[in-house]
């Protein structure tokens, strides 16, 4: 497909800042030693707020190919918000990237569909693009209805948008049962998840936005099992938990994407 391939690596709440920059001096040695194409595979790293300084510093002084974002943004853009990060203040640090709606967020927070969609508008105005994740729980799975679930989520949040705003989604298809649980979808369900999403994007914004949008997997996501779901036509890459801890194997998942 004509979509770049992205793997991206949602360090949740790991490292600190100085962890941090040590993992990207480590990966930034492992990717040249292999001659990375960075121009083949895009690779983005969502450090904790705390960090974000940080991997700026180490990216840029380093003139690394790397991109990096939030796991997180505030609806609000200034104000008697105590706790709350901007996406302004996001986007100047640099970021590509905003994850928004992981189901950590919506089961701890929680983000309800309306803060979602705030959150997307926020990131695309600071001129980011917002990694969307949605996916079924265990539940809607065994009922039958993931698909319909998890194209249901994307619709929520998007159908305010415009079709310039549409084509600057990213979104993951990330079921709650694989999340950290080492059980990873199989690369079919996986692909009948991005194809049912794609489908559904290009009848609301036309098949132009849907072709654009790129649709990662993210559950369990390790080098052996993303040899086959990339494979798959319509997932364009990952987003990655546990496995993006380890410089080594982030590097071989990279390689193979
Ligand atoms: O954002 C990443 C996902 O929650 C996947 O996490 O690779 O540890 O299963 P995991």
């Amino acid at each position: 497909s004509k979509r770049i391939p992205l793997v991206a690596g949602n360090w949740k709440m790991n490292f600190d800042h100085l962890e941090a920059t040590y993992f990207i001096q480590q990966f930034a040695w492992k990717l040249r030693a292999i001659h990375f194409d960075h121009k083949r595979c895009e690779i983005a790293l969502m450090p904790s707020f705390t960090s974000l300084r940080s991997v700026q510093v180490a990216i840029e002084s380093d003139n690394l190919k790397i991109r990096y974002g939030a796991q997180a943004v505030s609806v609000t853009s200034q104000g008697a918000f105590t706790g709350d990060v901007s996406a302004d203040m996001i986007a100047h640090l640099g970021c590509s990237y905003v994850i928004v709606g992981h189901s950590e967020r919506r089961k701890y927070h929680p983000e309800d569909d309306a803060n979602i969609v705030d959150q997307v508008r926020a990131v695309l105005a600071a001129g980011m693009q917002p990694i969307l994740c949605v996916g079924e729980s265990y539940e809607e799975r065994r009922k039958g209805i993931e698909l319909d679930f998890a194209v249901g989520q994307v619709r929520d949040v998007t159908c305010d948008l415009s079709d310039e705003e549409a084509a600057k989604l990213i979104v993951a298809y990330e079921p709650v049962w694989a999340i950290g649980t080492g059980m990873v979808a199989t690369p079919q369900s996986a692909q009948d998840a991005a194809k049912a999403i794609r489908n559904d994007l290009s009848a609301t914004f036309g098949t132009e936005v849907g072709e654009t949008v790129r649709i990662l997997y993210g559950g369990s996501v390790s080098s052996k099992n993303a040899v086959e779901l990339i494979r798959e036509p319509d997932v364009d890459g990952f987003l990655i938990g546990g496995a993006a801890l380890k410089v080594d194997e982030l590097t071989r998942i990279c390689k193979l994407t």
